[in-house]
């Protein structure tokens, strides 16, 4: 199954006929931001259920106000345009979510204001991110992360994405799968579209919304999980790129990614080099969270499609 639909200046449309001008302002300089959401198709109850729907939203609007981009939707808004959106696609399967905040304007000029914004959104089939989640063989990257002064690193900025694009391609060039990132300062900041944790003494370490994240929201998730499922402590402080050659754990998590252990940082094993105990477990909840398969998380999901009444 492909892309039938999109959602393209204010109503749902047949995908051919969402598109722009080559005149677009975004297209020319980037100016647009968007949103990666994942659903999960849960075979057992024929239901395809949306992970944190609402935040994602809630995450596009912080984006939108950073770049003077203004809609005339609310968070419940969106959330109804994408279940409707989903709901005429009609997936039985793994998908992802992309909508899109954009400087409409035809025209040269590169700035900001007086420029009109549109909204599109389109959905699609997705499977893996990374081949290799049980093990990804990763390097920190010679490329430095976009600075907040600079670019805004914790907007989802579509033209801020040649940093996570030049980070991606050159850690898979040198025969990586993925690449970590540093900050212009030289700590740890995040992978190329994924957030970064590492495991030390039975403790999760993640770098803190000041060293040039996106502020994921599968991050906050696996911090909250980790304490409340696993009684594990996750503190949030600057990590030093040696610390990655010791740590006992690391793995990405992203909307994307979702959560990809790391198994080789600069050509040292992390850790036994295997997938590790904490990674396996958080993985593990999450992704029966993600199904919809645990009641006491039914909040973090939206189901899609009515449910059938049992009999
Ligand atoms: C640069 C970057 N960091 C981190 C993430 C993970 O964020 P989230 O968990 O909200 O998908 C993403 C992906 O969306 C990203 O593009």
């Amino acid at each position: 199954m492909s892309t039938k639909y999109a959602f393209f200046e204010g109503r749902i449309v047949p995908i051919e006929e969402a598109k722009v001008s080559i005149m677009t302002h975004a297209f020319n300089y980037g100016t647009g931001c968007f949103e990666g959401i994942r659903a999960y198709w849960n075979e057992s109850e024929e239901q395809l259920y949306v992970l944190k729907l609402k935040e994602h939203y809630e995450r596009f609007l912080h984006s939108c106000k950073i770049i003077l981009i203004s809609l005339p939707y609310t968070v419940d808004e969106f959330c109804n345009i994408t279940l409707e959106l989903l709901r005429r696609e009609g997936f039985r399967q793994d998908t992802y979510i992309r909508p899109l905040a954009y400087k409409a304007e035809t025209g040269v000029g590169v700035r900001l204001h007086d420029l009109k914004d549109e909204f599109a959104m389109f959905a699609t089939p997705f499977g893996k991110y990374i081949d290799r989640e049980e093990g990804a063989n990763v390097g920190v990257s010679s490329w430095r992360r976009i600075n907040d002064n600079a670019v805004p690193a914790r907007a989802k900025i579509t033209g801020a994405y040649i940093n996570s694009a030049l980070i991606k391609t050159d850690a898979v060039m040198n025969g990586y799968d993925e690449a970590i990132v540093l900050t212009q300062e030289g700590h740890v900041s995040e992978g190329s579209a994924e957030n970064l944790f590492i495991v030390r003494d039975g403790k999760l370490i993640t770098s803190p919304v000041t060293e040039d994240i996106l502020e994921g929201i599968t991050r906050s998730s696996l911090i909250e999980l980790a304490e409340t499922e696993l009684g594990v402590e996750t503190i949030e402080r600057s990590i030093d790129r040696t610390e990655l050659y010791v740590a006992d754990e690391a793995f990405f998590c992203g909307t994307g990614v979702q959560i990809a252990a790391i198994t080789q940082i600069d050509h040292r094993a992390v850790g036994t080099g295997e997938i590790g105990p904490i990674v396996r477990k958080l993985r593990d909840l999450y992704f029966s969270i993600a199904r919809g398969e645990r009641p006491d998380y039914a909040h973090w999901v939206e189901p899609v499609y009515e449910r059938v009444p049992s009999s």
